[in-house]
């Protein structure tokens, strides 16, 4: 369920004391700043006593400003925080180890970023060390700003849509895991998708749906069920043959008398996974929506874009490097160095990465390497990820909303999807499994674009509060 742990005695709001960090070409647009100690606490979310994180959800307003002062007085480790906000973010803030430095205990940190072109649901965690596993997650809701005409104000409200039996409202479903695949559903009731990653969709009714690590989705549910029972909630691990550690949870009509009773729903056919492709197929962007601008990367003509660059992304299961378990994507596990190749990129340090990642898998043994997509400022390039593994992946694009152009068995070995992306945010970008093993043995690579003329209305400049660590560490002030 969208809920995290919320301790009010450790956040603050403060409105318009930061007007002085922010730069002034943004001054009027509204924003708002959050003050956060991250720290452990012990709790028993899963009846065993551990160390947790205790975070909270987020909700602000499309195109304001969020500033995070994260101080860690207790936590052991450095972090690195990224927020699920994906496209329209500038590098400096993008809180992966390719760009940015990890904030090291006991310092402060404050993430200064805007909210564009982006409404829905997503999450924020911490991007080093597993933390995630441990709790190290909340949520973030973006709303329309109030002064855009909100079309879709009664269903973001979530107030009754004139159902003749029922309140409608809406679910916020994240799969913050680690490695599986949920299928989420409600005993008796319909999900309608209205929201995923930031879009609107195309509204359907689905009995249940598979979200896959990473993912985020909106449903309305309306109340049109016999109000005298309750109902399940239910999430179960997908592709994993087992029941068991099924999250259930109670829907309960205010004045329903009966338990909820009868068999769980039940999962869709594990022994297909073509119904979990067919499902994702279905699900479209609505372009009728309204969001921030209606349609923010502007309107292309399929049949007329050139596509300036083909990436085949091949992954494999893990697999022995020199000795060591490594994932790779076209047979490259990716290295970070102690210097960010963001910071390297802008000080002009030579030889922490190289522009050379191969546009096809590679017919050589698997190699550990710091390689670069070489990005097209402007240009479409068209990604194809092939699933060479034996479980379902899903992968992650720091900086962009991307089309999902098709996806199917055959053509190649596995699954594959392939993406198109209008490369029009100078940056440096991760993509990444989303899945944290496939992650943190390797599988991701950055894709850098650069803006030939330089200027600063493309990408913003070094912010002040820059953490600098390899070697660059002596420019820390
Ligand atoms: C971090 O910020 C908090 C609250 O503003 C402050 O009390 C603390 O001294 C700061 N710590 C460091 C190391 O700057
Ligand atoms: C979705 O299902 C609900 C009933 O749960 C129904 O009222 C609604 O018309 C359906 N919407 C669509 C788009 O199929
Ligand atoms: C797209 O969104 C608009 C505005 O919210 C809504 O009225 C319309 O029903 C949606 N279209 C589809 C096909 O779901
Ligand atoms: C689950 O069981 C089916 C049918 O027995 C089998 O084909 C499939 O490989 C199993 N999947 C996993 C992940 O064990
Ligand atoms: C599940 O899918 C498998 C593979 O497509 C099929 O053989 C089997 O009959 C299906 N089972 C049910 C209950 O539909
Ligand atoms: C990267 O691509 C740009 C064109 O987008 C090209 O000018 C540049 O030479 C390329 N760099 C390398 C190292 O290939
Ligand atoms: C992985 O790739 C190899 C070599 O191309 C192929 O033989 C194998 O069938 C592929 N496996 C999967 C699950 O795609």
């Amino acid at each position: 369920m969208p809920s995290a742990a919320i301790s009010k005695s450790w956040w603050f709001f403060y409105f318009n004391s930061f007007v002085g960090l922010l730069n002034l070409a943004f001054a009027g647009d509204p924003f708002v700043y959050y003050d956060w100690t991250i720290s452990y606490t012990t709790a028993s979310p899963l009846g065993v006593k551990q160390q947790v994180f205790l975070l909270q959800i987020l909700q602000f307003k499309q195109l304001g400003f969020l500033g995070k002062s994260i101080g860690h007085q207790f936590g052991p480790k450095k972090f690195v925080w990224r927020n699920g906000l994906q496209h329209r973010r500038n590098s400096w803030q993008d809180g992966v180890l390719g760009t940015n430095c990890p904030i090291p205990a006991g310092w402060n940190w404050t993430y200064v970023f805007q909210v564009k072109d982006q409404i829905g649901s997503f999450f924020y965690f911490p991007s080093t060390n597993f933390q995630r596993a441990a709790g190290g997650y909340g949520g973030i809701i973006i709303n329309n700003r109030d002064v855009i005409p909100d079309l879709r104000k009664d269903v973001e409200n979530g107030v009754d849509l004139g159902s003749p039996d029922g309140k409608t409202y809406r679910f916020r479903v994240h799969n913050v895991g680690i490695t599986t695949s949920l299928n989420f559903r409600i005993q008796n009731h319909n999900l309608l998708l209205v929201e995923t990653e930031g879009s609107y969709t195309v509204q359907q009714n689905y009995s249940n749906m598979d979200i896959h690590v990473g993912q985020s989705y909106s449903f309305l549910v309306t109340m049109d069920q016999i109000a005298s029972n309750d109902y399940y909630i239910v999430a179960s691990p997908r592709f994993v043959n087992s029941t068991k550690a099924s999250g259930v949870a109670i829907l309960h009509y205010s004045n329903s008398q009966n338990p909820a009773s009868g068999p769980l729903p039940d999962l869709p056919n594990e022994s297909d996974p073509s119904s979990s492709m067919n499902q994702a197929r279905s699900i479209r962007m609505n372009v009728s929506a309204g969001a921030a601008r209606p349609n923010p990367q502007g309107s292309f003509k399929y049949g007329e874009i050139t596509v300036t660059d083909v990436f085949l992304l091949q992954n494999r299961p893990p697999e022995l490097i020199n000795g060591k378990r490594r994932t790779t994507l076209n047979g490259i596990s990716f290295f970070a160095p102690s210097t960010p190749l963001k910071l390297a990129q802008q000080f002009n340090v030579l030889g922490i990465y190289k522009l050379d990642f191969p546009n096809r898998p590679m017919n050589r043994p698997p190699i550990v390497d710091t390689s670069v997509i070489n990005g097209t400022y402007r240009g479409f390039i068209e990604i194809i990820l092939q699933n060479n593994d034996t479980t379902v992946q899903s992968y992650h694009l720091d900086g962009y909303a991307f089309f999902v152009v098709g996806m199917d068995y055959g053509v190649f070995p596995g699954a594959w999807t392939a993406l198109l992306v209008y490369l029009d945010n100078a940056g440096l970008w991760n993509l990444r499994a989303q899945n944290l093993d496939s992650w943190y043995l390797g599988q991701e690579v950055y894709l850098s674009v650069v803006n030939p003329e330089v200027t600063e209305k493309t990408e913003l400049p070094l912010p002040e509060n820059t953490i600098y660590c390899g070697v660059l560490s002596s420019l820390q002030k």
